[in-house]
């Protein structure tokens, strides 16, 4: 299968990130000095992604806004000479095609997926939660697109999760086929612990073909009251072989507070320009005992 197409979902409420996420989406709220959107997107495209179907409420368009040209701002760092600035800002009106979505409610992650029905059309797409970003060497999407690729099959981005993180996440039941590849066999959304069938959680990337639409338009709402998108991918594994991949990388959860903390630092720390300072910062911080304190 060839995958041209990501559907961003970014439409939710953010309620774990309030009150930050009151007025401003948690998407776009900054990993060091971009936001979370930009990062994905990035992913997306060092992946071999040609267009981005951003799914958005229609109170809040800024996530599309945040990729078109700004020309008062580029006009006014071009007359201060400020070349480096201006190419970033010019930079992230030309990392894609995008096309939006909307929801007008929100329903559940698998209702937001619906939503790209028509922008994705009847081929295979890529489906990317932008509250969960990845440090890897080859993009995570990459990873699930060459599982997908080589098998001609559907695949859903794995992590083990500690026990007491269980109850958080979409589980799959699992059959090892090779080093980091298991065949899906069920899965249940946030099971409590001792109904789990694994420790295998979903995280935020999927690649799937378009007949989920049609399942997903059938679905009632599950856990939560929402639509949730595992119900799709189990019935969707119920008409198509699925494969998880164990991929390789460290994710943060952007959507949890300390996520997102730890994510700033783990970023910003790949950044020569900044990762010494902040190093120096970190490093009296231990020595002076302060982060110790409460052990
Ligand atoms: P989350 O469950 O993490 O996002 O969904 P949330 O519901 O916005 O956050 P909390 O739990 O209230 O803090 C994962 C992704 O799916 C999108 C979210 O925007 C997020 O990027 N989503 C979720 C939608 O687009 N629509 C929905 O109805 C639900």
């Amino acid at each position: 299968m060839k995958v041209r197409k990501a559907v961003i979902v970014a439409a939710g409420l953010g309620t774990r990130m309030l009150p930050a996420s009151k007025v401003i989406p948690k998407e776009i709220l900054p990993v060091v000095d971009k936001p979370a959107l930009q990062v994905v997107v990035e992913e997306a495209v060092a992946s071999g992604i040609e267009e981005i179907v951003l799914v958005l409420s229609p109170n809040r368009t800024i996530g599309l806004d945040h990729f078109q040209p700004a020309p008062e701002l580029e006009r006014h760092l071009e007359q201060r000479g400020k070349h480096d600035i201006l190419e970033s800002v010019r930079q992230t009106n030309q990392l894609a095609r995008f096309t939006a979505a909307w929801q007008d409610q929100p329903l559940g992650l698998g209702h937001a997926v619906l939503q790209a029905r028509e922008a994705v059309g009847d081929e295979p797409f890529a489906v990317m939660l932008p509250d969960d970003i990845f440090d890897s060497e080859r993009p995570c999407l990459r990873q699930l697109l060459d599982t997908s690729e080589a098998l001609n099959a559907p695949s859903v981005a794995l992590m083990r999760v500690a026990k007491s993180e269980i109850p958080k996440y979409g589980i799959v039941e699992v059959r090892p086929a090779r080093p980091r590849l298991y065949e899906l066999r069920g899965m249940v959304e946030k099971p409590p612990i001792e109904q789990a069938p694994s420790d295998f959680a979903i995280v935020g990337r999927y690649v799937l073909t378009a007949d989920i639409f049609d399942l997903l338009a059938r679905g009632r709402p599950g856990a939560g009251g929402e639509i949730q998108l595992t119900d799709g991918l189990l019935a969707l594994n119920k008409k198509r072989k699925m494969f998880g991949y164990e991929f390789e990388g460290t994710r943060y959860d952007l959507g949890d507070r300390v996520g997102y903390l730890t994510a700033q630092i783990g970023f910003a720390l790949k950044r020569p320009e900044l990762a010494d300072n902040l190093r120096a910062w970190l490093r009296t911080r231990l020595e002076s005992g302060h982060f110790l304190a409460k052990l």
